[in-house]
Order: structure tokens, then sequence, then C-alpha cells
């Protein structure tokens, strides 16, 4: 008599089991059992390099708190959760919550989601104005809801309904001075026509960053960050206050699952930071959990999905003088083992991603798909 074992008992006790575990057919969106989740794992959290530089006046950053929960055994996601809250409450922070650049006429609008591995659930927000942590809401439409994503107004009456604090402006006087800056030099006379007005945009927004008023990283500024427990329990959030200055309603890929975010329990984890746009046309955080499905490892998942994000980039204004993406995006990866990677579109000396493990928190260096600069 056969016994049908489930996938997620069997575990892994020998190297014979792992090399069966990596001779497993690859087939694509496999339905099959594709990656055998040991029951012990090396737990680890990894997020964009925001996480290892915000304590917003306390002592330990986002990663350190996300990764001290899990050791401690609280719930993955829970972990996650009060470390993205430590970068969207900083007011430093530009690019998260409170104090996270507004949108064109000057209103700071969140996105995030989060999803739950074990459990499988998921929950969402987008366009969220007055709550400083939308993660926190992305995680009450997750648990109090039957759906997975709520936007605008009508995601700001669940989060009161819900209790939430709602505000009525989240800017800092940082944000605010930026953004007046920022209208200051791109709205001189109010009507620009609007080839005009991108030429004038792009330009503006390079000033900006070379004289120090904006963080290159920030102006698609988001924070992913995604984690593993010692007994394989893995899950994410992704938070964020979008493209600075972007068309009021402008969502990106943050809140999206699939783009944003994405969590298969027994397969592992992605989520992404920079130009969302090219994610959501590529909906590359469901791509690079599916190459992980398929047996490969995070850094080649990542890659893959950045190669597919290049191969679908065609439009002129959005190629640079070599005929490569003019825009840096990047993606956060962990597997069912606790391997990670943080892979980009490009790299530089400054551009990291937060590891956080038995060895302690660190940054490290992103993995380019291309050489040189976007704008080069
Ligand atoms: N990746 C963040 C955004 O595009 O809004």
């Amino acid at each position: 008599m056969t016994r049908r074992v489930n996938r997620r008992d069997f575990v892994l006790t020998s190297a014979a089991g792992l090399a069966a575990a990596a001779a497993t057919p690859r087939t694509l969106f496999g339905q099959g059992p594709t990656m055998m989740t040991p029951r012990s794992v090396k737990p680890i959290v990894v997020s964009s390099a925001n996480g290892h530089r915000f304590k917003n006046g306390g002592t330990k950053t986002c990663v350190e708190t996300a990764f001290e929960g899990i050791v401690r055994g609280d719930d993955v996601l829970d972990s996650l959760i009060a470390g993205v809250n430590i970068v969207e409450l900083d007011p430093e922070d530009t690019s998260v919550g409170y104090g996270g650049l507004p949108n064109a006429d000057g209103v700071v609008q969140l996105d995030s989601c989060c999803m739950h591995g074990p459990k499988k659930q998921a929950g969402g927000v987008a366009c969220l104005e007055g709550v400083r942590t939308p993660s926190r809401v992305a995680k009450a439409v997750m648990e109090q809801t039957d759906h997975h994503l709520i936007v605008g107004k009508g995601a700001q009456d669940f989060a009161r309904n819900m209790g939430f604090t709602i505000e009525a402006d989240l800017n800092t006087d940082r944000s605010r001075q930026i953004w007046l800056e920022w209208k200051r030099r791109t709205d001189p006379e109010h009507y620009l026509d609007p080839r005009k007005r991108e030429e004038v945009e792009r330009k503006v927004m390079r000033e900006m960053i070379e004289e120090g008023l904006v963080d290159e990283n920030h102006l698609y500024g988001t924070i992913n960050c995604d984690g593993i427990s010692p007994k394989g329990e893995i899950c994410g959030v992704t938070t964020t206050s979008g493209l600075a200055w972007k068309i009021p309603g402008r969502v990106g890929d943050s809140p999206i699952l699939g783009a944003g975010l994405y969590v298969d329990g027994a397969v592992g984890a992605a989520g992404s930071t920079g130009r969302g746009e090219a994610n959501l046309y590529n909906l590359c955080s469901f791509m690079i959990v599916e190459g992980m499905r398929r047996g490969l490892a995070p850094k080649d998942a990542g890659m893959e999905a950045l190669r597919r994000i290049q191969a679908n980039t065609v439009e002129k204004r959005l190629l640079n003088g070599r005929g490569l993406p003019n825009f840096g995006i990047n993606f956060y990866v962990i597997n069912a083992r606790g391997e990670h990677a943080g892979v980009g579109m490009y790299s530089n000396d400054r551009l990291k991603f937060a590891v956080c493990d038995e060895n302690g928190a660190r940054l490290e260096p992103i993995e380019p798909l291309l050489p040189g600069n976007p704008e080069d």
C-alpha cells in the first residue's frame, strides 16, 4: 500500500535528499512537488537598504527587529511588519510612510501589501492617505476582509473603521520643502507643454539628486522586507510612498501581488524597489518565485526577471544612450532553504540591500544585470 506524503512534511535529512531536491524536474508553473521545505532552516531577513539604515530614534533597524522577532518565535509577518514600521514612522526616510515624498499635488499617498506564506493569505492598500503605517492596514485587509486590495478613499474609510488614526497630512517639513522646491523648478508658470514638461522634470530630478536634495534611491523609494523562520515559514511585506511627485492616484508595483511582492510558503519570496511600471508590466516577483519553483537559485531567478524587463523595455524614452533601460529596479529574494540574493538592473558602490541572519545585520552589494549607470 502506498502512502501519500505531504510535501510540507517531507524532511530533508541527508545530502542525498538535497541532491534529489535539486534534481526535481523543471516544469513551468508546475503543480507537482517542486521545492521541498526543510523543517529546520537558517532563518534570515532581507530588505532594501533602508531596512538597515533607519531606527526612528530607537536602537534597532528594520531587519534587526524582524530577525529578533522571528527567532523569538513571533509570527513571521508580524515580525516583518514591526520592522518596516520603523522605516514607515521615521521622518528621516522620505520614501515610505510618514514623511514619504508626496504626489504632484503635495499629498502623501501610500501603497503596501503583505503575504503570509503558511496561511496563504494576502492583503494590500493603495493610494491610502492619512495613515502612517500602510503595512498595518494591508495586514488588516488580509485578516479582516475577504479581499486582497482596497484603494483610495475606501482604504482610508476601512482604516478608520479598523481604529487607525487618520491624519490630515503625512508630510514632514522636510518632505514638504522638497516638494515645494520641485514645484518651483518644474512649474514656474503653471503650464508647460507636456513634452517640455517631461524634459524639465527629468532635468530637475537629475539636478535635485546631484545637489543632494533627493536620494536617487528614493524617487521610487520603497521598502520590501522578506523573512523565513527556523520552521521554514516565509512571509513578506512591501510598503512605499511610491514615485515622488507622481500624478495623484498613480499606483506602482508595491501593493500589487505578484509585482511588488510575491510569497509562496513552499518556495520562497521576492519583492521589489525601483521603477514600478517596469515591474507591473512583467510581474517579476511572481516570475522570480516561479523561477525558484523550477529550481533556479535566488540570484538566477532574479536575473531572469531583470532580463525579461530589459527585453520588454523598447520605448525610446525609457532607453539610455547605449539602448539599455534608463531606470533602476531591484529585487530582494529568499528561498525555502534560507538562501538569499539582492539583484538590480544596475548597481554601484552605494546600492546595497540589507540582510540579517545568525551573523548579524549588514548591507550587501546588489548584484547588477547591466554594467554602468542607468543614465549613461
Ligand atoms: N516601486 C515603487 C513604485 O514604483 O511605486
